[in-house]
């Protein structure tokens, strides 16, 4: 058969979009289809099924990482890997993570409507618990797969809901019974993640695509405060050894480690206290600390300085604290020639790119640890994202497929055919 040109079928990506945002939609027009539950379940399980109607090679890894493979016609050399994640925040969108995956898919499909052969496969991948608020780490998936290997104790990890992460990576791996397993890892040519920007930049100067030169670094920390629970009442101040006093005191200070950079981000999203009784003083305080900044010293910098600030709250408030790094992601810098390809996919078809670093990390963050790694942003409404709100036009969406599919063609010599 001669081949085609393959082009992206907008009416279908954007069905898929819709199909997939009703698994765990919520009452305000978001997603909570947190990692690993019964929701993120579903969603793989029509993926597979989409993937096996078009006669790709379905396949998932011991991380439930799911694979969808589209033969080349060299089964020795290494394929180009798409991918992104279907895993949402518990108030998400429905574009976190989706978008990439099912504008991947589409690739997929328009090589196959096309019959375009191309010497490499081309995969996608969706990769397990990108986000990170069920079980710690995020990007989980993403993170064994280049690794290569589980790490040692994830099964153990305690989910935000008390699930405990190996019974729910049992049940989901379960789920997909028929999707044969394959190593974890694996070689690779090159990978490339579409996704939203979610933040303000593009929509701001209306342009459909970014090529993304980096990602900053993450580094999160769980801080626990241990004082003595004591009966509301009955304890006057001076006889307590509050916990949570120590801890509003430390995020009070907190704001001042921010002052002065720019670029540096600091978030407190989850505060914990135990017993949690209305009526007591409690024990223990936890919080969680999401630090970011582009430059891997001035995070180390902001780190010893929250540590600082929190043991010296702690003190004054005859406590004990204790801080742990749950999650660290050193900044990455993408390979020049990745950015560059992606800024000539945005001009084949037809539409403008700017460069900008990423400010939410990303499942390409480990994929870069072994291979060439690119990624495409397009705009999302008012920068909204991580909220039931998040938006993304249609016309967006479209672009980022097509400067995918582009991408995809260049990343790996198709020929382009006309018919
Ligand atoms: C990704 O979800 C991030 O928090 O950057
Ligand atoms: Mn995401
Ligand atoms: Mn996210």
């Amino acid at each position: 058969m001669t081949a085609q040109i393959p082009r992206i079928d907008p009416d279908r990506l954007l069905a898929r979009l819709d199909a997939f945002a009703a698994i765990g939609a919520t009452a305000r027009g978001g997603v909570n289809r947190q990692a690993l539950t019964e929701g993120d379940r579903e969603a793989r399980a029509l993926l597979a099924s989409l993937g096996q109607a078009r006669g790709f090679l379905v396949e998932q890894d011991a991380c439930a990482n799911l694979f969808l493979r589209r033969a080349g016609t060299d089964a020795a050399l290494p394929p180009l890997l798409l991918g992104s994640h279907l895993d949402t925040q518990p108030t998400g969108g429905r574009f976190d993570g989706a978008l990439g995956v099912l504008a991947g898919f589409e690739v997929l499909e328009a090589l196959e409507d096309a019959g375009v052969t191309s010497p490499r496969a081309v995969e996608l991948a969706v990769w397990t618990n990108e986000e990170g608020s069920r079980f710690l780490p995020g990007c989980m998936g993403s993170q064994a797969f280049s690794a290569g290997e589980i790490p040692a104790g994830w099964t153990n990890i305690l989910g935000a809901d008390g699930a405990r992460f190996g019974d729910e990576l049992a049940a989901t791996l379960g789920a997909l019974s028929g999707v044969p397993f394959r190593p974890l890892g694996g070689p690779i040519a090159a990978y490339i993640e579409l996704h939203i920007e979610q933040g303000p930049v593009l929509e701001r100067e209306d342009i459909a695509i970014g090529t993304v030169t980096g990602i900053q670094g993450t580094r999160w920390l769980e801080a626990v405060l241990t004082g003595a629970a004591a009966h509301a009442g009955t304890t006057p101040p001076a006889y307590r050894r509050d916990p949570m006093a120590a801890a509003a005191a430390a995020l009070h200070a907190l704001a001042g480690v921010m002052a002065g950079d720019a670029a540096a981000r600091l978030t407190v999203g989850r505060i914990h206290a135990e017993p949690g009784s209305i009526n007591a003083v409690p024990e223990r305080v936890a919080f969680t600390l999401d630090l970011r900044h582009p430059d891997a010293g001035a995070l180390d910098a902001i780190e010893r300085e929250v540590r600082a600030v929190v043991e010296a709250e702690a003190a004054k408030a005859r406590c004990e604290a204790e801080l742990r790094i749950v999650f660290d992601m050193a900044p990455a810098a993408f390979p020049p020639e990745m950015t560059a390809l992606v800024e000539a996919a945005a001009r084949d078809a037809g539409h403008a790119a700017t460069r900008l670093v990423s400010g939410a990390f990303h499942d390409a963050l480990f994929l870069a640890r072994i291979a060439p790694s690119a990624m495409i942003f397009v705009p999302c409404r008012d920068g909204i994202s991580h909220n039931e709100a998040e938006f993304v036009e249609p016309r967006f969406c479209i672009a980022g497929a097509e400067t995918l599919l582009q991408a995809t063609l260049s990343a790996q010599d198709v020929p382009r055919a006309s018919s």
